[in-house]
């Protein structure tokens, strides 16, 4: 059974005020089997947010239906769809969303706290994760002293921690030179390989896409094509970079900083 079953999803957005309604997402289907690593591409105001959106369960779709491990969350109640979310879901996002008055241990436990985890098992847990990752040196670190780089790969051990059926990333290098992005994808290819997550990322970038095994590209909120990993990651990066030539439209305003 696949992780993640999206079918004919919509999304149209209506203003509160009059106004025209804005078909953001158009009948997309999608399937996620576990342990896949899939990143979503598209110009800017294609729906990619729109999609990461309704998979996290922050907005609920239109029309069409979707499972999360067999669950459909359109279906819960708010109480119901917070645990849901917490216990299934683990999120990266461009500006890290950690706590900053918080050590890098401290906001990784964050997630297993919440659901009153045993503490031994919290830090056997943690230690783990930590080795995987190579940030082991700086869990006592509060997140003001760390750098953009390393704020993101303890964001990906906190999406981590509670071994989510998915973690949902947009944009999570957006905000990092080209050295940190790269860090960070690696972080996440090690979540995806050793932890065996299964991970979506929305991004501009075709570097930071060739580390995923599938893309699927999105054009004015519809399915436009998707594209797998062979055995090169760089004849996987020379057809990203040939599908979004074809695809067109506006790749660089959200673009990061590259240095
Ligand atoms: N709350 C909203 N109300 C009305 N329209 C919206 C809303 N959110 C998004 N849209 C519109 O829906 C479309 C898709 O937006 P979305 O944020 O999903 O794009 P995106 O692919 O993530 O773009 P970007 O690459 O710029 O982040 C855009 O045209 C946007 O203006
Ligand atoms: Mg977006």
């Amino acid at each position: 059974m696949p992780i993640l079953e999206v079918d004919a999803l919509g999304k149209t957005y209506y203003p509160k005020k009059e106004g025209l309604s804005y078909k953001a997402l158009t009948n997309f289907h999608l399937q996620m089997d576990k342990g896949e690593f899939i990143g979503v591409m598209g110009p800017s105001g294609s729906g990619k947010t729109t999609l990461l959106n309704l998979l996290a369960t922050i907005d609920a779709p239109t029309y069409g239906k979707m499972a999360i491990n067999g669950t459909d969350p359109t279906i819960l109640n708010d109480n119901e769809l917070a645990i849901f979310r917490r216990r299934q879901l683990g999120f990266v996002f461009q500006d890290f969303n950690l706590l900053d008055t918080l050590t890098v241990r401290e906001n990784i436990l964050l997630p297993l706290a919440l659901d009153k985890y045993p503490h031994r098992k919290m830090n056997t847990r943690l230690d783990e994760i930590a080795e995987q990752l190579g940030i082991t040196d700086i869990l006592e670190k509060r997140i003001t002293e760390i750098s953009g780089g390393q704020q993101q790969r303890t964001a990906c051990a906190r999406a981590i921690i509670h071994d989510p059926t998915m973690i949902l990333a947009d944009e999570p290098t957006g905000n990092l030179d080209s050295k940190s992005a790269r860090q960070v994808m690696d972080t996440l290819t090690t979540i995806n390989d050793e932890q065996g997550a299964t991970i979506l990322t929305v991004t501009h970038d075709p570097t930071v896409a060739s580390y995923c095994d599938r893309i699927v590209f999105i054009k004015d909120g519809r399915f436009f094509s998707e594209i797998r990993k062979g055995d090169r990651q760089q004849t996987f990066y020379q057809n990203i970079l040939d599908t979004l030539s074809v695809l067109g439209g506006d790749f660089n305003e959200h673009s990061s900083p590259r240095t």
